[in-house]
């Protein structure tokens, strides 16, 4: 779908796009009394849980993920239970510059809700001029405050910005006060706990009405080596008041039944694992996850299919061949290790076409490679997918 992006005046008015989200904000800046911030504060978590359930309570959430989380991923995970998803990050200064940019990193359709899209900043208007723009076409507009890479550190943005929280805080304000929809924050915790209880208090504060927090810290970069602590997600869910979403180590879908449990949170994310097995959610997981004692069967799915799914929604709704390619490499992973030579074409084809994807599937399938995704049944997986496994 070709986006109609609304055209902005040079300087917003922010009296002018006031949401209610905004109100315990803008009035703590009059001076208002303590018992006046407390009770706007209140009405403010009110509207977070009703716009929240709105939405329906989505429990099962596709990760913000640059390059990968794109409208036809987004879809495929739908279609195998995803409840609500997030874009990949948008660079705000980018996006309010580059009409290319726009048009090749966003795109959405109107099946693709509950929705979340994602920027990076540092600066609060240059924030709110890309917000603005996607507003209509979202659920929430996030900010990223979890990137720990270098590119991040140069840019001056993500986990870089918990080094400078008066910032984080300025960037939260000015969309809750000048967006129509909510604004989310996706955080990663301090080594110190009080510290993170205090940055998502000072979150909440600010205006943020839904916080995902990734259990792992700045320098806990690689998710395979460091296990994501639920503990602290759990006490940032205690501690704070607006719905809590938790992310890390869910890998299926025995994973998302203990962690909600042990979190108490509204819902988790996925990312890595989506990559491998988009049918997550759906309650399918690769044989790495089943063991003999596990009351398996092998589901009528293999992740051959799923790409062949996925190219399908990337034919309807195009995206960047380099998107594509990182997808097919991640699904059929497993399957280029036993045939490395049909990896070796795919690396060699520089400009790919829908139909040498094709052809790479139905060569892995006439060398008969076998590798079905496989279903746990549990009570829990029927209660909680969406129907489309249980
Ligand atoms: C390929 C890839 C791209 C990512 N891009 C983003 C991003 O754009 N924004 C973000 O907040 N996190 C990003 N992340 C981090 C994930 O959203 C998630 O926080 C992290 O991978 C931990 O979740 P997991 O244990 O389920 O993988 C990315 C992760 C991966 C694997």
């Amino acid at each position: 779908m070709r986006l109609k992006f609304p055209s902005l005046p040079k300087k917003p008015n922010p009296s002018q796009n006031s949401s209610p989200l905004s109100l315990m904000t803008t009035l703590a800046n009059e001076g208002t009394s303590p018992q006046d911030v407390g009770h706007n504060l209140s009405s403010q978590i009110e509207r977070a849980w009703a716009h929240w359930n709105k939405l329906g309570r989505p429990k099962l959430i596709v990760a913000p993920m640059v390059d990968n989380s794109e409208l036809p991923f987004r879809m495929l995970c739908r279609k195998f239970g995803a409840e609500a998803a997030y874009t990949p990050m948008l660079h705000s200064r980018i996006f309010t510059e580059s009409d290319k940019y726009r048009a090749e990193e966003f795109t959405t359709c109107q099946e693709d809700r509950p929705l979340f899209v994602q920027f990076c900043a540092n600066d609060p208007d240059i924030l709110l001029e890309a917000a603005k723009r996607v507003e209509p076409y979202c659920d929430y507009v996030d900010i990223n405050f979890g990137c720990p890479q270098r590119i991040a550190r140069r840019g001056y943005y993500g986990a870089f910005l918990m080094d400078n929280l008066p910032l984080v805080k300025s960037l939260v304000e000015k969309l809750s006060s000048n967006l129509k929809v909510p604004v989310s924050c996706k955080i990663r915790i301090f080594p110190d706990l009080q510290k993170t209880i205090d940055y998502a208090k000072m979150l909440e504060e600010a205006g943020c009405a839904l916080l995902a927090v990734h259990g792992r810290t700045r320098d806990e970069k690689d998710g395979k080596k460091f296990r994501a602590n639920w503990d602290a997600i759990k006490a940032v869910k205690n501690a704070v008041r607006i719905p809590v979403l938790a992310n890390g180590n869910i890998r299926h879908m025995d994973d998302v039944h203990e962690c909600l449990k042990e979190t108490g949170v509204e819902g988790v994310l996925s990312a890595e694992t989506l990559l491998d097995n988009p049918a997550l959610f759906a309650g399918y997981c690769t044989s790495e996850w089943v063991s003999d004692e596990d009351n398996k069967e092998a589901g009528n799915l293999d992740q051959a299919d799923l790409v062949v799914e996925y190219l399908k929604l990337c034919e309807k709704y195009p995206v960047p061949w380099r998107m594509i390619r990182s997808h097919v490499h991640k699904m059929l992973g497993e399957w280029f290790r036993i045939h490395p030579s049909v990896r070796e074409d795919l690396n060699a084809q520089s400009k790919l076409t829908f139909e040498f994807l094709y052809d790479i599937v139905k060569r892995l399938r006439e060398l008969d490679v076998k590798m079905p995704l496989f279903v746990k049944k549990t009570s829990q997986d029927r209660s909680l997918t969406n129907g489309v496994a249980a």
